[in-house]
């Protein structure tokens, strides 16, 4: 099918001659209403004459075309635009093609010689463009032509004004292709050679003649069409040739270090490899571009550009590439992660659970008789070990790290996770994938609390531009996103983050400046710093805790996310849940804008008849449990001070119903002491045995320790036992140093809400 510019307008500036001449006669001959512009100037924009616009006219029309003439300047944006509303009532297609000459060596150009050429290349394009993007908005098409030269790209001799004010008008149509894309206004660049009057001076007259217009005509066209998708391109054409023009970028070296400063002799002796292209990139939006920054920014901020310059140059710079033979099942340093209630309320808040909502209660206040951890907690104890720059040490990984973005996330949990622990995480690359325009890397990461397997992770890492190494697109290992259902969600929750969110979820270790620092953000792209991925991420997989689990996490069992967009701290969360079974799957938008930020989302849960997947073997449902829960805390805290001070092994046996329930050793006598629960192998000096009632009620305060003794569910076995056979007396007949710790556990131990 030929292309037809049938219905179009078209405004053609400087067709009069030369290279807009042939386009104005292309564009008619298919159809388009064409506005001759031409002032008439001479080449160095002296002069005034209707002669060359009227002259193309007549052609067009002899030809049976439509076209009517304009004289304005390109300086007078609006009056050329409202040419074309007049004679043909819109305005589809601007070729920016008029311009003058004034070539000087640099030191002998005048302001005038400068100021001109700016005036009419530079600017003129930007005052008819301007004039025509409102209607080119409205109608939702637009294509915008801007011309530049090869004297801008490359630099030439004599056109210092002119080359400045080609290459401007570059820069000019990088930023009108990316803020028109949404309303399908492209705008793209040429850079032509053509025999014309502007180069009848500088080239033999063999060669004006054979480098026709007709040769270039053909391009513009094509960009100028519908069918066209291409936006923001830069092409040379001449001679019937056209070619795409891109930007490289080489490896490039990093030069500072955490505890080095970065020094001129540095870049010096850096020199040559700062300069290798090979294996280079190339950026295409200043995103990409400056995601690059910030990360070397976070590298050198965690060390991870360290001691070993070596090391780093190998890992921001290798000349290898993606060897998946290599890299995949390479298994990660293992990494380590403990820690306690803080880091599990700190986490909750993070992803915007508050107090008012007594629902979150038992997520924030280690109080509580539910405390939990949340289950998407489960990520945070196996970023560490990606974070730690763990895939800077896999052969056959040998990327470019500041060009890696979180693409998807999947966690799956065993069992609900504890609310303190040392874990352990393993990683281990799982695959990797050419995606052509980049390279993902499955990252499964499994975490364990001893040699018990507690969650599951698969990270999916995005390598912009490290895809062509050729190996297969797509892997069976991966947990593929999956769409919702074709219906109205089942559910919707709404909920406002705050403008410290991500403030606030760094703290969980995710200390990426991009979430925090202004500066950096704007380094990246972004207008303010953004939220975490994975704090959306907690967001959506408590609403589901909360709508479709009653904020059981002993019913989350997975849930899997892909990245689709940013959110900025303080814009609402709207997540949209359709039950599909046990699953229920979510897409996540921000309210106010109604992009969408999480898709193919979905959380698992374990159906209500399956139960938790751990119930506690002893002591589920007793109150004491969370005293004992507190006493272990401070052991971890204090354990070693206790030791010296008590000295003592209490042995403790709670009843219920009369019926032994749970029991707990408190060591303080070895190492740095210790809480155990369960059977207890070594040897209690004194063993007591309470009603997990009585015991409460000790803890509460209502029951003075001294009185405990009374009680009917109170045994204790001591040595001192033959001794003192009264009981009433016997708590108070302990030896100091135990007295003083059983009361002070008992009574600074007391939750409020009991
Ligand atoms: P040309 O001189 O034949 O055409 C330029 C036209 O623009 C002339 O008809 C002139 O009267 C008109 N013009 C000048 N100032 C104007 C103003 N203020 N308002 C409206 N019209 C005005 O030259 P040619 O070669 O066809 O150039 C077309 C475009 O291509 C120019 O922008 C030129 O810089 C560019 N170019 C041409 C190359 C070539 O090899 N011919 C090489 C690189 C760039």
């Amino acid at each position: 099918m030929s292309l037809s510019f049938d219905g179009r307008v078209v405004l053609v500036t400087g067709a009069g001659g030369g290279l807009g001449r042939e386009y104005a006669l292309a564009f008619a001959a298919r159809g388009a209403s064409v506005v001759v512009n031409d002032l008439g100037a001479d080449t160095k924009g002296g002069g005034k004459s209707s002669a060359a616009a009227d002259k193309v006219v007549e052609e067009i029309r002899a030809k049976g075309g439509k076209a009517v003439a304009n004289y304005d300047s390109v300086e007078d944006g609006e009056k050329l635009i409202q040419s074309a509303l007049d004679a043909f009532g819109r305005i589809d297609i601007v070729v920016n093609n008029a311009g003058i000459l004034r070539d000087r060596s640099f030191v002998r150009t005048s302001d005038l010689d400068w100021d001109l050429i700016h005036r009419v290349h530079l600017r003129g394009s930007f005052l008819v463009s301007r004039a025509a993007w409102n209607h080119m908005k409205n109608q939702n098409f637009g294509r915008i032509i801007m011309t530049a030269s090869a004297a801008g790209i490359y630099g030439n001799f004599g056109q210092a004004n002119y080359s400045a004010a080609k290459l401007g008008m570059l820069g000019l149509a990088n930023t009108l292709a990316i803020e028109g894309r949404k309303y399908n206004i492209h705008c793209n660049t040429i850079a032509p050679i053509a025999g014309s009057r502007l180069t009848e001076t500088v080239m033999p007259p063999d060669l004006v003649a054979s480098l026709k217009p007709e040769y270039v005509a053909p391009l513009v066209l094509w960009l100028c069409h519908e069918q066209c998708q291409e936006n923001g391109g830069l092409f040379e054409v001449g001679a019937g040739w056209i070619g795409k023009l891109r930007w490289e970028r080489s490896q490039g070296r990093i030069l500072r270090q955490k505890s080095k400063p970065m020094t001129p002799e540095g870049v010096r002796d850096q020199w040559k490899e700062i300069c290798d292209f090979t294996n280079a990139t190339k950026p295409t939006t200043i995103q990409e571009s400056l995601a690059s920054f910030v990360t070397v920014l976070s590298q050198v901020e965690s060390g991870e550009v360290g001691a070993n310059p070596a090391a780093a140059a190998t890992s921001v710079a290798s000349d290898a590439g993606i060897n998946p033979t290599m890299a995949v099942g390479q298994k990660l340093p293992t990494s380590s992660f403990s820690y306690s209630h803080t880091q599990c309320i700190l986490y909750a808040l993070g992803v915007g659970m508050s107090t008012k909502d007594p629902d979150h209660l038992r997520f924030l206040y280690e109080g509580h008789p539910d405390f939990s951890c949340l289950p998407t907690f489960g990520v945070i104890p196996s970023q560490s070990s990606i974070m730690d720059g763990g895939l800077s040490s896999v052969p056959g990984l040998n990327i470019d790290f500041t060009r890696v973005l979180h693409g998807e996330q999947y966690l799956e949990l065993y069992k609900p996770l504890p609310t303190s622990g040392e874990l352990i995480s393993e990683a281990t690359v799982a695959d990797v994938l050419d995606k052509g325009s980049g390279a993902v890397i499955l990252l499964d990461v499994n975490t364990y609390s001893g040699k018990e397997l507690l969650c599951y992770n698969q990270f999916s890492v995005f390598v912009v531009g490290a895809g062509g190494f050729g190996v297969k697109r797509n892997s069976d290992k991966a947990k593929p996103p999956l769409p919702p259902p074709n219906r109205a969600p089942d559910a919707v929750v709404i909920d406002s983050t705050t403008r410290d969110q991500a403030a606030l979820y760094r703290l969980s270790g995710d200390w990426n400046p991009l979430h925090i620092d202004p500066s950096f953000a704007a380094m990246g792209g972004f207008k303010k710093p953004i939220l975490h991925g994975l704090c959306s991420f907690g967001f959506a997989g408590r609403h589901v805790l909360k709508q479709f689990a009653d904020n059981d996490p002993s019913r989350f069992k997975a849930i899997k996310v892909r990245f689709a967009k940013p959110v900025t701290p303080g814009q609402s969360l709207q997540t949209e849940m359709w039950k599909e079974g046990n699953r229920i799957h979510i897409q996540c938008k921000v309210k106010e804008t109604g992009e969408v930020v999480l898709t193919g989302a979905y959380v698992d849960l374990h159906g209500t008849s399956e139960g938790s997947p751990e119930k506690l073997p002893q002591g589920g449902g007793l109150q004491s449990e969370l005293v004992f829960a507190e006493i272990g805390r401070r052991i971890k805290d204090l354990g070693s001070e206790l030791v010296k001070k008590v000295n003592a092994v209490f042995g403790w046996e709670i009843t219920k119903d009369g019926k032994k329930a749970a029991q707990w050793t408190i060591d303080l006598k070895n190492g740095s002491g210790s809480l155990h629960k369960g059977p207890y192998t070594g040897k209690a000096d004194v063993t007591i045995t309470i009603s997990d009632e009585d015991f409460m009620e000790v803890v509460k305060g209502n029951l003075m320790p001294q009185k405990v003794t009374h009680r009917r569910s109170f045994k204790l076995f001591h040595p001192f036992w033959k001794k003192y056979k009264k009981r009433k007396s016997l708590l108070m007949s302990f030896p100091d140093n135990m007295k003083s710790f059983l009361y002070s556990v008992i009574k600074a131990k007391a939750p409020s809400h009991l």
